[in-house]
């Protein structure tokens, strides 16, 4: 005797709970918050700055005085914590990146001024030396090879001069072997027991840093790739070997860079580890969404919101977005 299509799918009607908006966010397993976003941004010289990026439509580098009002108005919203990234001019830029070891650079002069303001907004420093190299790469180039431990010194006294302006978190992103340890022990050997330090332990050598580079104006200058020290985006193995490095080295969070690409690597990470893992919606990702919504080919807001959740179904304790600022907006009017 066949069954009818009710009789076998009596005790199993998934759509029961799907029928009304109530109990849809009754059931909903996950749920994205204020909390869960970090706003990165892209910080120039200038007063009154607020420069159009081509590769990033939507968002602007800001000078320091506008920065810190944003950073302000972040706050406000209950955005936890910022991660400005610098566009240092060409003049500074040297063999070994040496200006990010100087209390007057961009980024450690936002710190101090931002700590002065805004006390309670947590600022995230990228220690990596590309912003201040004349050849873009993250570590000292020396006959076409990355010197690891030297440029592992040169992160150590970045970290240091950051820490100094009032840093809360290093986020040292070099992917150079043994700089946490390096970079803990020097802050705890200066009193700095206090800053935290999130890893960079997973970032894929990606084609999806590309509008970024151009934001920072490293595009033009980069001498090949970085494939000798940033991970292959065929393993995962390794990933999770690195990352578990960097615990031991001292690593208080740890960071999966690109995004959507890489959420197999969170949610391995965030099954295996106990720390908190966060992810970075690099510029690439950013570009992608926001070109296929200026063509109306998908809806940006409803796209970009399907992206976020799924980092926290992943098991992301948080997100590095350009979209922060937006989302967080948004969230204040959905229940
Ligand atoms: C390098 C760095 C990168 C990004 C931030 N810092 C990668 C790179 O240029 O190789 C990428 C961020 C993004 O694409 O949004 N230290």
């Amino acid at each position: 005797m066949t069954r009818t299509i009710d009789e076998i799918t009596r005790s199993c009607r998934f759509r029961r709970m799907r029928k009304f908006n109530w109990s849809r966010r009754l059931i909903r397993e996950n749920h994205l918050h204020v909390n869960d976003l970090i706003w990165t941004f892209f910080l120039c010289e200038g007063k009154g700055k607020c420069e159009p990026i081509s590769s990033m439509p939507g968002i602007k580098r800001f000078s320091i005085d506008i920065a810190l009002e944003k950073t302000l108005h972040a706050a406000e919203l209950g955005i936890p914590a910022v991660a400005p990234f610098p566009r240092e001019p060409l003049e500074i830029k040297t063999e070994n990146g040496s200006y990010i070891t100087n209390s007057e650079n961009l980024i450690n002069r936002f710190l101090r001024e931002i700590k002065k303001i805004a006390p309670d907004i947590g600022v995230i420093t990228d220690a990596a030396l590309d912003p201040y190299t004349t050849h873009g790469h993250d570590g000292i180039l020396h006959k076409g090879v990355i010197l690891n431990d030297e440029s592992v010194e040169m992160v150590v006294q970045g970290a240091l001069a950051q820490a100094k302006a009032g840093s809360d978190i290093i986020a040292p992103s070099d992917m150079m072997d043994g700089r946490i340890g390096a970079i803990r022990d020097n802050l705890d050997a200066n009193g700095f027991q206090d800053v935290a330090i999130l890893s960079y332990a997973a970032k894929f050598s990606s084609a999806f840093y590309g509008p970024y580079r151009n934001a920072i104006g490293t595009a033009p200058l980069l001498e090949g790739n970085k494939n000798t020290y940033y991970l292959d985006p065929a393993n995962s193995n390794e990933a999770l070997r690195e990352a578990k490095e960097d615990i031991l080295e001292g690593a208080d969070m740890l960071i999966v860079k690109p995004g959507i690409l890489y959420l197999d690597i969170i949610y391995r990470l965030k099954e295996t580890l106990s720390v908190p893992i966060l992810s970075y919606q690099v510029s690439g990702e950013y570009a992608m969404l926001q070109a296929a919504a200026a063509n109306g080919w998908i809806d940006g807001l409803q796209s970009t919101m399907e992206t976020l959740i799924a980092f926290k179904r992943a098991g992301c304790d948080g997100i590095l977005t350009y979209f922060a600022f937006e989302i967080a907006q948004e969230l204040q009017k959905v229940t």
